[in-house]
């Protein structure tokens, strides 16, 4: 069992999904495409995270709250999407299916990528929150997805195929390519929790949702050295084909492993400073720090 089932029921979000984007007016060509990918599978992550980070407020999940873990996955699958493109990562297999540039072609992939993207911005204005935090979270999700966020990492990862960054650089593009879309994840699910937190509080949250998108990255490097393509779902090995700066491209893989331990206890300790502060339950934010196994063992 996945280790988020233990908190929430990935199903019903799935289901959620597949409901919404079968009933809203889109060209059917797209709904297909942009279904292909999107029930491709895929851990979920992102979504769970928000949910999780909304129960340790107390907050309430309603449809609206399921319409902006929709959101958070489709800004997702879209970036994957992008990111597999030939002129981006060229990868031919994702989420154990064929990319989508590979199944349908790459102006097809290009423009469900496009209508994936603009569809999360659709969700978040199909919510019943109030207009006040419909506008913190369409600020939230353009600041992380774009130009000052995940697409500029997307795009200090690609300049750097053919040079070698130092560790503190390459920390910065991780904390943007993919720290951004997870720290959103945690960001979001205080904003529609409607809890009046402590700026203290606030800024655990923000430290756990940080480090965990780093750890995430991190641990991202390893299993493309560590696992198959099977095991993955994507093609094993894609970051040394590439010559792309890594964790363990810099630091070895001991090296990286130990960062990502480093890590995953700062992301420990933000959850005893959330805990000491909230009355609600945070195991379900320690659940996801137990999803970083290496050769079978936590840490
Ligand atoms: C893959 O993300 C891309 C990265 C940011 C490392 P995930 O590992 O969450 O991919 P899915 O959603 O499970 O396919
Ligand atoms: C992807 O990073 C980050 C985004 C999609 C924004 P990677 O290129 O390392 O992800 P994988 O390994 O292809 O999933
Ligand atoms: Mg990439
Ligand atoms: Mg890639
Ligand atoms: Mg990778």
């Amino acid at each position: 069992m996945n280790s988020k089932d233990k908190i929430f029921d990935l199903k019903m979000l799935n289901h959620f999904m597949d409901q919404k984007i079968e009933s809203d007016s889109l060209n059917n060509d797209l709904r297909t495409m942009m279904r292909y990918s999107l029930e491709a599978g895929g851990k979920r992550i992102r979504p769970a995270l928000f949910l999780a980070v909304v129960r340790s407020l107390g907050g309430t999940i309603n449809t609206s709250t399921y319409t902006t873990a929709m959101a958070l996955e489709v800004l997702h699958t879209y970036s994957l999407i992008h990111d597999d493109l030939p002129a981006m990562d060229n990868d031919d297999l994702r989420r154990g299916k064929l990319t989508s540039h590979k199944k349908f072609g790459e102006a097809q992939a290009i423009l469900t990528g496009d209508a994936l993207l603009t569809y999360t911005f659709q969700l978040l204005t199909d919510t019943d929150f109030d207009g006040k935090q419909i506008k913190e979270l369409v600020h939230l999700f353009a600041t992380a997805a774009g130009a000052d966020g995940m697409i500029a990492g997307q795009l200090e990862d690609i300049l750097g195929n053919n040079i070698q960054y130092s560790l503190s650089e390459l920390k910065q593009l991780h904390l943007n390519k993919t720290g951004r879309l997870i720290s959103l994840a945690v960001e979001t699910g205080i904003v529609v929790s409607n809890s009046n937190i402590s700026e203290e509080l606030r800024s655990w949250y923000k430290e756990f949702g940080r480090n965990f998108g780093l750890a995430f990255q991190i641990f991202d490097d390893i299993l493309d050295v560590t696992k198959t393509s099977k095991e993955l779902g994507k093609t094993a090995n894609k970051d040394v084909s590439l010559n792309k700066n890594t964790y363990v491209s810099i630091l070895g893989l001991d090296g990286a492993k130990k960062e990502l331990n480093r890590v995953i206890q700062q992301c420990q300790y933000a959850i005893t400073q959330i805990r000491e502060r909230i009355d609600f339950e945070t195991d379900s934010l320690e659940v996801f720090l137990s999803d970083f196994k290496i050769d079978g063992e936590i840490k």
